[in-house]
């Protein structure tokens, strides 16, 4: 029988998880449709009742539901549990479990793109959701230390007590420069690039050593003005659709039991370039 699977959001007509699933399924051979789902806050629990009863058999989850579909479960992954938030729901019978895949994603980018995480001096820019992933990854990676800098430095603080570990501190921008020099792995988690894609998050008098990896989790631009920087000065750079690729993989995983080869990752990112840009 053909399967169920949907992105659910609000708003969610923008997702590129259709084109992305789409052609994962048909490369994959997999009997399934996917479609963008728009669910607004307060019809989450009548959603995820109907999943219940057979009306999907996996969602991928987005803003502004990650949190709140939380309580509506009936198993977490210890990702949701440690990062706060889940971004897949699989059907397993009648029940309903949560997993958050962003991490494994992030980590897989990173991985895929050459930079090693075990030993790694890391320094993470932004300190929201997608920052916490990006911690968790570096942490369940083996990061020897990881820097976290955001606008507001609370929540950079916030974060680094949250992850409960002391490899993990808040940094401030003052001291960015001389941390930088000393790091292996830059993530850049914040919305910055986005929306003005000549913005960079990093102040124009900072270099970015050569031997540093650069990770930029924007994929709208692709090229965000701070990998065009990083490339300049001669950094390894990941595009944020390698992220989106690769926590994609995941759940696909956690749907079918199947892991996807990097030959399908760099199918999926060739197909998704045009779509992103
Ligand atoms: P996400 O779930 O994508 O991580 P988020 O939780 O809203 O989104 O977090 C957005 C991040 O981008 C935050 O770290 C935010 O900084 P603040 O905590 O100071 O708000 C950061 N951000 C957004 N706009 C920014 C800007 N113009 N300059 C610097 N940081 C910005």
């Amino acid at each position: 029988m053909t399967k169920r699977f949907a992105v659910i959001g609000s708003p969610v007509k923008h997702s590129l998880s259709p084109t992305l699933f789409g052609f994962l399924f048909a490369e994959s051979g997999t009997d399934a449709t996917y479609i963008a789902h728009e669910v607004a806050p307060e019809a989450l629990s009548d959603c995820i009742a109907a999943m219940r009863k057979g009306e999907w058999d996996g969602l991928s989850v987005t803003v502004p539901h990650k949190l709140a579909v939380r309580p509506l479960v009936d198993e977490e992954d210890s990702l949701v549990i440690r990062i706060g938030a889940a971004n897949t729901l699989a059907r397993r019978g009648d029940r309903i479990a949560a997993y958050n895949t962003d991490a494994a994603g992030c980590a897989r980018a990173l991985a895929h793109g050459g930079a090693t995480l075990q030993g790694a001096n890391v320094v993470i820019l932004g300190a929201g959701g997608a920052a916490r992933s990006a911690v968790f990854a570096a942490l369940d990676g083996g990061a020897k230390s990881i820097r976290i800098v955001n606008r507001t430095a609370d929540k950079a603080q916030a974060l680094a007590q949250a992850a409960g570990d002391a490899r993990c501190a808040a940094l401030d921008a003052t001291s960015l420069q001389g941390v930088l020099n000393d790091s292996d792995i830059l993530i850049q988690s914040t919305t910055v690039g986005m929306s003005a894609p000549d913005s960079s998050p990093l102040a124009a008098d900072i270099v970015l050593p050569r031997r540093l990896t650069v990770h930029d989790m924007v994929y709208r631009p692709l090229e965000t003005a701070l990998l065009a920087r990083a490339a300049a000065q001669g950094c390894r750079v990941i595009d944020g659709l390698w992220m989106l690729v690769f926590q994609a993989l995941k759940q696909f995983e956690y749907w079918t039991g199947v892991r996807a080869s990097d030959e399908t990752a760099l199918a999926l990112h060739a197909h998704l370039r045009g779509a992103a840009t």
